[in-house]
């Protein structure tokens, strides 16, 4: 019935507002002591006290979760990912252990064309199977929205098969999912030395066929020494806005290019990575309101310096948190991890973390109107905690401490049980 009341709760932590927040704003959660929540038809209806709220409502027309002892706060976002993927890259990893470089890796051969090959090869019933399980795992983070890329296909089809498994997943899974087209992710071997002409190609042959089908919401590219120049990232964006599509980049992530200026410039949503960005760029991104993703996991996988978010945020930025789950710089989709490389590591306060992970993320994807917070009007998704205090979520290090998660009004995790109960 997606009819749910959410009562009693010790810290209702609303995170509320309908657009990205920046700066000091980032540090005000909007916190409800002993809050309730009422959700019907998957909307949230009201919110505020729970004795307040609840005084004339008839609660057995709902599925009623008593949350005495716990804190609830907003589905997380994660705006960047990159789930679906055939073959692993294992291998790699152990190779970067050894003291192999992940852009030595790349070069050789190995790296984003290595998933490019599993992708091809894997059938889309295949990568349905795959992204249906990680989705899974995701949810019971509380991640209850996600976005995704393509980017393993280089290729026509394969580019295509990528972003048609993510809308079937959607069909079939409760996870609500943004698409991006992330066909520049590399140059293909066929086009080695010409990343130009791949750009042309690009323009001219895949994403006429991305727009006119609806399949992705997001143009991305990977804007990189030795991948795609400024000058490439330029002409692909600003083709791909001409066409009506929003624009993301992964920016200033190894050397540091401007990719975070270019961001500004051609008005991206956000300009993720930006561990190079300069002072300059971080500043043209506060002032475009570009949202400034940061993927620490990737930072810690890569063993590289993390991004300056408490930098971006004390000059105005607006910084979301995602998990950047890949095959190759990064193979995880832990919550629990960003929590506690950005508030131990990156000096980013529980309560920016949070931020960051809900109506932040939800502005990275351009969804800040209906989710990332629990106002009136938004999309029933909600986490419970199994404690009473958001201050819980990073002091437990590395562990999930979200016991039930709620999309559009239905529970859809109950960790406490057997996890997953859709
Ligand atoms: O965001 N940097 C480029 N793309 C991905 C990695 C993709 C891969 O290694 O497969 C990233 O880190
Ligand atoms: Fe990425």
């Amino acid at each position: 019935m997606a009819n749910m009341i959410i009562k009693n709760a010790n810290e209702l932590v609303t995170c509320s507002g309908f657009k990205a927040k920046s700066g000091k704003e980032m540090d005000n959660i909007h916190i409800i002591e002993n809050g309730a929540v009422v959700i019907e038809d998957g909307i949230i209806k009201k919110v505020g006290k729970t004795e307040e709220i609840l005084k004339n409502v008839d609660q057995s027309k709902y599925e009623v979760i008593d949350a005495t002892g716990k804190a609830v706060l907003p589905g997380f976002v994660d705006s960047h990912t990159h789930f679906v993927f055939g073959g692993y890259r294992e291998k790699e990893f152990d190779m970067r252990l050894r003291g192999c470089s992940y852009m030595e890796i790349m070069e050789a051969g190995g790296g984003i064309a290595n998933s490019t090959n599993g992708t091809l090869k894997a059938s889309k019933e295949e990568l349905i199977d795959l992204g249906k399980k990680r989705l899974d795992s995701m949810l019971k983070f509380g991640v209850t929205t996600v976005e995704g890329k393509s980017g393993y296909g280089l290729d026509f089809n394969t580019e295509i098969k990528q972003l048609e498994v993510m809308k079937e997943l959607e069909k079939i899974h409760p996870m609500d999912i943004s698409n991006t087209f992330l066909g520049a992710h590399a140059v293909p071997e066929d086009y080695k030395g010409r990343g130009e002409e791949f750009i042309d190609y690009i323009i001219e042959k895949v994403l006429p066929h991305v727009v006119e089908n609806n399949l992705a919401e997001f143009c991305d590219i990977f804007c990189e020494k030795n991948v795609f120049s400024i000058e490439e990232s330029r002409k692909l964006l600003n083709k791909a806005k001409e066409m009506g599509m929003k624009l993301k980049l992964h920016a200033d992530e190894i050397v540091h290019l401007g990719g975070a200026d270019l961001a500004a410039e051609v008005g991206a949503v956000s300009a993720d990575h930006l561990l190079q960005a300069s002072d300059e760029g971080i500043k043209k991104m506060a002032q475009a309101g570009v949202v400034a993703t940061l993927l620490p996991a990737t930072a810690f996988s890569l063993k590289e310096d993390y991004a300056r978010g408490r930098f971006m945020i004390d000059n105005g930025c607006a910084v979301a948190l995602a998990t950047d789950f890949n095959p190759g710089s990064c193979h995880t989709e832990s919550i629990p991890l960003l929590f506690a490389l950005s508030t131990l590591y990156m000096n980013m306060t529980t309560k920016e973390a949070i931020t960051s992970l809900t109506i932040n993320g939800a502005a990275a994807i351009d969804r800040a109107h209906e989710i990332g917070s629990i106002d009136e009007g938004k999309k029933g998704d909600l986490v419970i905690l199994e404690f009473p205090s958001y201050k819980f979520i990073p002091y437990h290090i590395g562990v999930n401490t979200v016991e039930k998660v709620i999309k559009g009004g239905k529970l859809v995790v109950n960790n406490e049980n057997s996890g997953l109960v859709y």
